[in-house]
């Protein structure tokens, strides 16, 4: 059945949330405050590169059922409100900031009508949703209920139009008198998937707001392990992708997620092992999550690294022209939040490098919020002399370079390969002394 439906924060998560579901067949409304966003949006232009969502707008703004607004109102139709809106680190804190998630809540609550649901896809610290129902309860009008999911999202970015449209299971938290209307309501919504066989649990809040961090928590830490596994490897002359490839055939650790490199960033891993420090802080169970501090601080390492590889490749950098490859934090992606490439260009321009970033699609977004290094559009204009060339994120145009033709450009054959893709034995075949992380030197030949 076709429903409608408002969705609430047009960012990464709400603007593909909001084409998803209108794929679906539902009517649909996005809501953003900021006009700019929504300005690209109704034009059918995608405010994010993310493979796959130009079509699907230019696709469902014909068909009629996807509109976008500035005005909250819009919503008051819907029958269902998808709260999409972020909850970034805290300036100065490990926390997250919940401001956005009860702004929204509250903004929506006026503008709600009776039988209608709120459902939060927000990743929040768990005890937040609970007050999130209070804040409705609050705002409401006279004779419509209250009523709220917590529904996280586990999309990724470069995959998020097929994760939010197939993904690997639905989590719903409901709690109270309406908890049993309430799956119904959100099984309605996601009717396609369910008759396709997607699992959907079904639990209390806090589970529900738990499930989504710690699932994160859990990928950062099995990348920081593997990353451990690399410092260990670089110290006794073994093979880090070798020992992933090994202990990835036992199915009980899994392959997936043992991409040794310069570590994750992102808006997610990274903000949410930290705000899940500070939560178990508050909950007086700081040892309950403290082997955390350990994984952000093993990722941190592995930017430094990447940094001291440099050092050792040229000595005092200072002057000296560096080739960095990708500036977002990972490919298929524009977004640069918590990027390990530019954190290392970055440190690299303190020490007074001349560092030239190139990305497929992250330089509008890295020049507009990172000034710093210089920022070029062409993978040639960037290893143009360069005396050293890092690959820090692993987009398909840099796995294909052609050693040989990058050998004609640079003024020095010397590559740390920061995500462990490139074929070494090709690149010291053209000349080049290739550095990894975790693994034994491959010497120019
Ligand atoms: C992550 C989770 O994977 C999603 O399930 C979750 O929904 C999302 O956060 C979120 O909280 O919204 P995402 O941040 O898009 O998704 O990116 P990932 O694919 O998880 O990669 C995160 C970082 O880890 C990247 O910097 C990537 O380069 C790095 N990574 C990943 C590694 O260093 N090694 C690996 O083996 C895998």
């Amino acid at each position: 059945m076709s429903l409608r439906i408002s969705v609430i924060g047009t960012g990464y998560l709400g603007a593909v949330h909001a084409a998803c579901m209108a794929e679906l067949g539902h009517t649909v409304v996005g809501i953003d405050v900021d006009a700019k966003k929504i300005e690209a949006l109704s034009q059918g232009r995608s405010p994010i590169y993310e493979p796959g969502l130009t079509d699907l707008l230019t696709r469902m703004t014909e068909t009629g059922r996807l509109s976008w607004s500035t005005d909250i109102s819009a919503a008051a139709d819907a029958d269902v409100h998808f709260v999409c809106v972020g909850t970034p680190q805290r300036a100065g804190e490990y926390a997250a900031n919940t401001d956005y998630v009860f702004a929204a809540f509250t903004a929506l609550a006026p503008h709600m009508k009776a039988g209608s649901i709120a459902v939060g896809k927000s990743t929040v610290p768990v005890g937040t949703v609970p007050r999130v129902l209070e804040a409705i309860r609050e705002n409401v009008p006279d004779g419509v209920d209250a009523r709220l999911v917590w529904n996280p999202e586990f999309l990724r970015e470069g995959f998020a139009v097929k994760d939010t449209l197939t993904p690997d299971r639905f989590v719903y938290g409901v709690e109270g008198e309406f908890a049993d209307a309430d799956v119904e309501k959100l099984d309605e919504v996601y009717a396609k998937a369910l008759a396709a066989g997607t699992p959907r649990l079904v639990t209390n809040y806090a589970t529900a707001e738990l499930v989504k961090v710690s699932a994160n928590a859990f990928l950062a830490t099995k990348i920081s392990f593997i990353n451990a596994m690399a410092e260990i490897c670089e110290a006794t002359g073994g093979d880090v992708l070798a020992l992933a490839d090994a202990i990835g055939h036992d199915e009980r650790i899994g392959r997936k997620f043992l991409g040794a490199g310069v570590g994750f960033g992102g808006g997610c891993l990274p903000k949410d092992i930290r705000a899940f420090l500070a939560r178990g802080e508050e909950l007086g169970l700081p040892d309950s999550v403290d082997f955390l501090r350990g994984v952000d601080a093993t990722n941190l390492r592995r930017r430094e690294r990447v940094v001291t590889l440099v050092e050792g490749a040229l000595g005092d950098v200072a002057g000296k022209p560096i080739a960095v490859l990708g500036a977002a934090f990972k490919p298929n992606s524009d977004d640069i939040r918590d990027s390990p490439a530019l954190d290392v260009a970055e440190r690299l321009v303190q020490l007074g490098a001349d560092v030239r970033v190139h990305d497929p699609e992250a330089l509008p977004v890295a020049r507009a919020n990172r000034p710093g290094p210089n920022y070029v559009d062409t993978v040639d204009e960037a290893l143009d002399g360069a005396q050293i060339v890092l690959h820090l994120t692993e987009w398909k145009q840099y796995r294909e370079l052609d050693p040989t033709d990058v050998a004609s450009k640079v003024a020095g054959k010397v590559v740390i390969d920061g995500r462990n893709v490139l074929d070494g034995g090709r690149w010291a075949d053209a000349g080049f002394t290739v550095h990894s992380l975790g693994r034994p030197v491959v010497e120019a030949r």
